[in-house]
């Protein structure tokens, strides 16, 4: 496939100012979402997923956060030499985002309808009332029902679920052509979680936008995307289509993170957690970060940072030992 992609993160990172100095969140992040496709990222919780959503969006914080290098091309543009009035118009235009935390994303003192319909007045030359049928359009088609009485709700008012839908609808009110999607159903029960899937996967069907799903659960991953990137402690460690990561991960940190994935297939449940948690960010390991966890860690993994190597079509990973990573995972 030689399209340009829709975006590109090329070696993105992000730091944070600490009490003892910057710490590096994001660190040299690469890669590619193309149009009409969906990225999973996942990793276990700290490792930098919704700052890297973030800083796409231009949306870190405004003190104690810097992005000190890389490039963040959408559509062959880097985001980040755009001003900061060039970035509102771009952002719910042609980047949307669903944040992690629906009930700080919304503001508790406006009915929802009103935010719906200030979202596309920003950026739309379009009246009050034609902004009004679009919103209640919009809530009709992520499923909540009297949209016109339900605008009127406050946030407060709505359960967790509809709270999402709403977040999905303001995310979707101008068409963009990505989406961000920040663990858009963690917070839901199952059900719910599988409905508001389903919405996407047919929002993105027939609109053809791209979306980068954030989750830390491989089996939303399997559900929903076509390619993933695996993130650890800040970094990529694995990157391939969706149907090599659960076949032929090799990573170990994928492997483990798989092995974390209750299987269906199966009779026995398998829920095997991988021991010790995230570096500490302020203390990262000077080698491969995941190496104090990882079973087939040698000496050489401590030396320094793996490069990604290619293993095959859109696949590679960022390990010392792919070969044993690749046969630990088919071991069951
Ligand atoms: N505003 C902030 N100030 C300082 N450090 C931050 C800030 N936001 C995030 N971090 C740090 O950056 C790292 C990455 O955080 P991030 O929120 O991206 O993780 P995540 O992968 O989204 O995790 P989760 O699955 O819990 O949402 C963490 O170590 C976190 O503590
Ligand atoms: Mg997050």
């Amino acid at each position: 496939m030689s399209q340009t992609p829709l975006l590109s993160l090329r070696n993105l990172r992000t730091m944070f100012t600490g009490e003892n100095g910057e710490v590096v969140a994001v660190d040299n992040v690469s890669f590619d979402v193309n149009a009409g496709e969906i990225v999973g990222v996942v990793g276990e919780s700290g490792s930098g997923k919704s700052v890297t959503a973030l800083s796409i969006m231009g949306l870190l914080p405004k003190t104690g956060a810097r992005i000190s290098g890389g490039e963040i091309l959408f559509r062959g543009r880097d985001l980040l030499k755009l001003s900061s009035r060039e970035m509102r118009g771009l952002r719910g235009r042609e980047i949307g985002m669903i944040f992690q935390e629906p009930m700080s994303s919304l503001n508790p003192v406006f009915p929802i309808g009103d935010q719906i319909v200030e979202t596309i007045i920003a950026h739309e030359r379009i009246g009050h009332r034609a902004a009004s049928a679009r919103a209640a359009d919009l809530l009709n088609r992520v499923g909540i029902s009297s949209p016109a009485r339900r605008m009127l709700d406050y946030p407060h008012q709505l359960s967790g679920g509809m709270r999402q839908r709403v977040m999905i609808a303001i995310a979707l009110a101008c068409s963009p052509k990505l989406l961000l999607a920040d663990e858009p159903t963690t917070a839901l029960d199952v059900t719910i979680q599988a409905q508001l899937l389903d919405l996407l996967r047919d929002i993105q069907d027939e609109t053809g936008m791209a979306i980068v799903l954030i989750t830390h659960n491989m089996g939303v991953i399997a559900e929903c995307a076509d390619r993933v990137v695996v993130m650890y402690a800040g970094r990529v460690a694995e990157e391939a289509p969706v149907d090599r990561i659960f076949d032929a991960p090799n990573h170990p940190y994928t492997v483990g993170l798989l092995g974390s994935t209750p299987d269906i297939t199966r009779d026995e449940r398998r829920l095997w957690t991988i021991p010790g948690s995230l570096p500490r960010i302020e203390a990262p390991p000077s080698g491969c970060r995941f190496a104090p966890r990882c079973q087939l860690a040698i000496a050489d993994c401590e030396r320094g940072q793996p490069q990604a190597v290619q293993i095959g079509a859109a696949h590679w990973a960022a390990c010392l030992r792919t070969q044993d990573a690749s046969s630990l995972g088919r071991k069951t």
